[in-house]
Order: C-alpha cells, then structure tokens, then sequence
C-alpha cells in the first residue's frame, strides 16, 4: 500500500540504488570507450535519472515532514534519528541541485561545443559529488532503519 512512509522508503531506493548502479556498474563498463563516446553516454543517463532525482527530492522532504507533522507530533517527539535524516537529507538535496545547475550544465555545454576534454573534467566533479551523495545516503538510510532501536 502506498502510505508517506513507503514513498519515502521508495525514493530513497531508487535514489541511492541508482548512485550505486551508476558507479559500480556502469562506470567500470564503459571505461574502455572513446571520451567523447563516454560524455554522450553520461549525458544521457544522467539526464534520464536526474529527471528522477527531481521528483525524489519533492518527494522525501513531503512525505518526511508528513510523517514528523502529523504522525509524530513534530521534531520534539520524534527521534534523534529523524533530526539527524533531516539535516543529512537536506545537504544531499542542496549537492544534488548544485550538480544540476553548475557541473551537470556546464558538461552539457562543453560536450555541445565538442570540446570532450573540458566536458570530462566536469564529468569527474559530477563523480564526486554523486560518491558523496552515495556515502550520505547510504548512512541516512541505515541511520532511518536502526535509529528507533537506539
Ligand atoms: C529531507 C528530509 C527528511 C525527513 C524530514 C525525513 C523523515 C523521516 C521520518 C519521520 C521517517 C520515519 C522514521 C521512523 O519511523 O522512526 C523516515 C524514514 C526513512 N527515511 Fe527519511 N527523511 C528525510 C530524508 C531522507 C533521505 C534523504 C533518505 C535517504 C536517501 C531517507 C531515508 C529513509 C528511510 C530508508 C526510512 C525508513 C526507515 C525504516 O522505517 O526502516 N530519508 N524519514
């Protein structure tokens, strides 16, 4: 059944599982291509799951502050736990924008004006910033799970 809580598990599946999928899987398969062939590849993964990440980053905060306002009485009553997802989930959004606007688009314009050098230099920022993304939501996500039992 669809409740706040299992959207919000859901995105963050979906969030996280596609971080993990495309530096652990696609990333090493397609070393072996040309650079230019890799920006074009990039640029059209990332925009598909990009137009996805935006939805989740909708989505999280929503269904999260639903679940804080009107299930648990607001932040005094829920756990450290949830304070802690909150402020964690909150840098994850604010890096996710900021690769959106700045390294994502200039990416796109390097790779337009064919200068595939500059656009992969991009591209290793984007990398970075999704490995941190990667690292916190992996720890939100763990943190959400045991948080009630400590
Ligand atoms: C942006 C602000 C966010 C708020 C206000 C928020 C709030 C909440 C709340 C109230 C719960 C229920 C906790 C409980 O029942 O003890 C929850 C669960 C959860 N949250 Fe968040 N959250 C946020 C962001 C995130 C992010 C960014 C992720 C991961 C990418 C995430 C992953 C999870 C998961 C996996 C659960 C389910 C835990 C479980 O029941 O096993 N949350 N969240």
């Amino acid at each position: 059944m669809l409740t706040p809580l299992s959207i919000h598990m859901i995105s963050a599946i979906i969030w996280v599982g596609g971080m993990i999928f495309a530096n652990a899987v696609l990333r090493p398969a397609v070393e072996h291509l040309a650079l230019s062939d890799r920006i074009h590849l990039w640029i059209g993964v990332l925009e598909r799951f990009f137009s996805r990440v935006w939805i989740i980053v909708f989505l999280q905060p929503a269904t999260g502050y639903w679940m804080v306002f009107k299930e648990m009485g607001g932040f005094q009553h829920a756990g450290f736990h949830v304070t802690l997802m909150h402020a964690m989930g909150w840098i994850m959004i604010t890096l996710f924008v900021w690769v959106y606007f700045f390294p994502f688009r200039k990416m796109k314009s390097m790779a337009r004006e064919e200068l595939f050098p500059e656009a992969g230099m991009y591209m290793q920022k984007i990398r970075f910033m999704v490995r941190i993304n990667l690292v916190l939501g992996s720890m939100v996500s763990t943190l959400a799970a045991i948080g009630p039992f400590i």
